[in-house]
């Protein structure tokens, strides 16, 4: 992985900060974004106090003059970027009668546009082929299975989860031919402070019998997942599932 550089939005906490860790013990330089100052911070500390090397800068990824500030930054920094995870995002449940069109626009801002901005950014500092000749570059996008199987109350999450997981898999026919690989997780659920904030307890309880391996997924697996999803040089335009089973279990 020798003088590699791969991009993490979310990096501040959960799944990100994760994410960041695992790719910066793997060899990789990160660049490590989020809009969380002093979280972020924390990440950046816990990783350069490893030995690894990291850049943080803290952005509200919603502002679509970010990205492409975040790579002439990151490419200041470390010469060039070859790997983008996007895991920057909120979650937020709701009925239809009482969503407001506000909370929807807000899931669609941060999943689908931030998301699509940043690809364009990397994308077009790729073009002047700073990428790894043999490897090319790649992306992971974190999704849901919320995007792939119905589940009450979320669907302006896995409306905007959704077309994540369907612009990712047309940007992997696009970009084909430049070698570029765009694949999404679709975790199910992972252990991290905001989901034991935001989850009822008696709804997590009703989700664990819905899990045929009866837990949730560690920070840990699904950031493996999104290791090997850069690492797998064959692998394009796919959905990963890491979700303990939920979306094959049909006996509910
Ligand atoms: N935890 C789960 O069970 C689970 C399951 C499936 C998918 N996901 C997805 O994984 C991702 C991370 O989830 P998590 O549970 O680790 O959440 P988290 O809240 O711990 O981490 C999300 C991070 O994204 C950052 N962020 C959000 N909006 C941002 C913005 N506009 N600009 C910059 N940074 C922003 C937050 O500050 C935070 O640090 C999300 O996209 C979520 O939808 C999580």
């Amino acid at each position: 992985m020798e003088g590699k550089t791969a991009i993490v939005t979310g990096a501040a906490n959960g799944i990100g900060a994760s994410v960041a860790k695992l790719l910066a013990r793997s060899g990789r330089s990160v660049v490590i974004i989020d809009r969380d100052e002093n979280a972020l911070s924390e990440t950046l500390n816990s990783i350069q106090g490893a030995g690894f090397a990291a850049h943080s800068i803290c952005a509200d990824l919603s502002d679509l003059s970010v990205p492409t500030r975040i790579f002439e930054e990151a490419h200041h920094v470390f010469g060039g970027v070859e790997e983008l995870v996007n895991v920057a995002g909120t979650v937020d449940y709701g009925s239809l009668q009482t969503y407001s069109a506000d909370r929807l626009r807000s899931l669609l801002a941060i999943h689908v546009e931030a998301n699509y901005s940043m690809i364009q950014a990397y994308v077009r500092a790729s073009s002047d082929r700073r990428l790894h000749p043999k490897a090319g570059g790649s992306v992971v996008n974190v999704g849901t299975m919320h995007a792939l199987r119905g589940v009450s109350k979320t669907s302006a999450y896995a409306a905007a989860k959704g077309a994540l997981h369907a612009m990712t898999r047309s940007l992997a026919i696009e970009l084909a031919p430049l070698n570029i690989r765009l694949n999404t997780l679709a975790l199910g659920a992972t252990e991290t402070e905001r989901l034991r904030n935001d989850m009822p307890p008696d709804l997590l309880a009703q989700r664990l019998k819905q899990i045929p391996l009866r837990r949730l997924a560690t920070q840990e697996e699904a950031a493996g997942a999104a290791l090997f999803l850069l690492d797998n040089e064959y692998i394009t335009g796919t959905d990963l599932i890491v979700d303990g089973g939920f979306t094959a279990f049909g006996d509910q």
